[in-house]
């Protein structure tokens, strides 16, 4: 899978995505991450990339010009007779989420438009972006660690990545349930003893503790997730029953 990042900042993003998983998943030849940089297309010999806004306001606004001559540079490289997306980086944009990591994963490339100072020009977005995407309700100096949250997010379903394959869906999120808690040697830290039933060797008690454990974490820390899992009539009043208790 072929990543292209339109980015100011083009060690940022390949820093940041050149170690652990992701950058094994370079190593193999599984994903290709390039930073494109926006600057390099400025058109004038200061690079200069950004102007004030029309209207006035504060701050500046990256001029549509560079950013479009930056985005044709990869659509010429690509090559593709189908179009790519391309997803802009904006607290403005549609939430991203677990689902929308695995259908991007299903692309063979994609492009994504990093803005910086106040925003982009309208015109370009209007043009290029099909995509608007937001990484949660707060605001960044910039889209860079945004594309790379995704870009790791969606990594992780691009067969190979990872190495227990199985671990993309069982993890957090997967049927709107959280993970359950894990634990590894020693059996006891300060004081505190791993769950009995997990040294049983009782795969099927096992698997039934953990799927409680899935639904009182999601009852506890994300309860509008619960509304969309799939659950079984005695699993809704074995939460209800733990909601209960808890109140006591
Ligand atoms: N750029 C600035 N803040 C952002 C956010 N929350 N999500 C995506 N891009 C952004």
């Amino acid at each position: 899978m072929n990543f292209y990042v339109l980015t100011l900042f083009p060690e940022m993003v390949m820093s940041g995505l050149n170690t652990s998983i992701i950058g094994k998943g370079v190593e193999k030849g599984l994903l290709n991450i390039e930073a494109i940089n926006i600057r390099d297309y400025a058109g004038n010999k200061y690079g200069k990339v950004d102007d004030y806004p029309y209207g006035g306001g504060a701050g500046m606004l990256m001029q549509p010009g560079p950013v479009y001559r930056s985005y044709e540079s990869v659509v010429d490289k690509i090559a593709s007779e189908r179009p790519t997306r391309v997803v802009y980086l904006t607290p403005t944009g549609n939430v991203f989420h677990q689902d929308m990591a695995k259908e991007l994963a299903q692309e063979e490339n994609l492009i994504f438009l990093c803005g910086h100072y106040e925003g982009i020009d309208e015109r370009v977005l209007d043009k290029i972006v099909t995509d608007p995407v937001s990484i949660g309700d707060y605001v960044l100096t910039g889209g860079e660690l945004p594309a790379m949250v995704m870009i790791d997010a969606i990594s992780r379903f691009v067969p190979g990545v990872l190495k227990n394959e199985v671990s993309a869906e069982t993890e957090s999120f997967h049927e709107n349930l959280l993970e359950y808690p894990q634990y590894t040697r020693p059996e006891e830290f300060m004081g505190e003893k791993v769950p009995e039933v997990l040294l049983s060797g009782h795969h099927g008690k096992v698997d039934a503790w953990r799927r409680e454990q899935s639904l009182l974490r999601t009852a506890k820390f994300r309860p509008d997730l619960l509304k969309k899992a799939e659950l079984t009539e005695k699993e809704r009043q074995f939460i209800q029953k733990s909601l209960e208790n808890a109140d006591k």
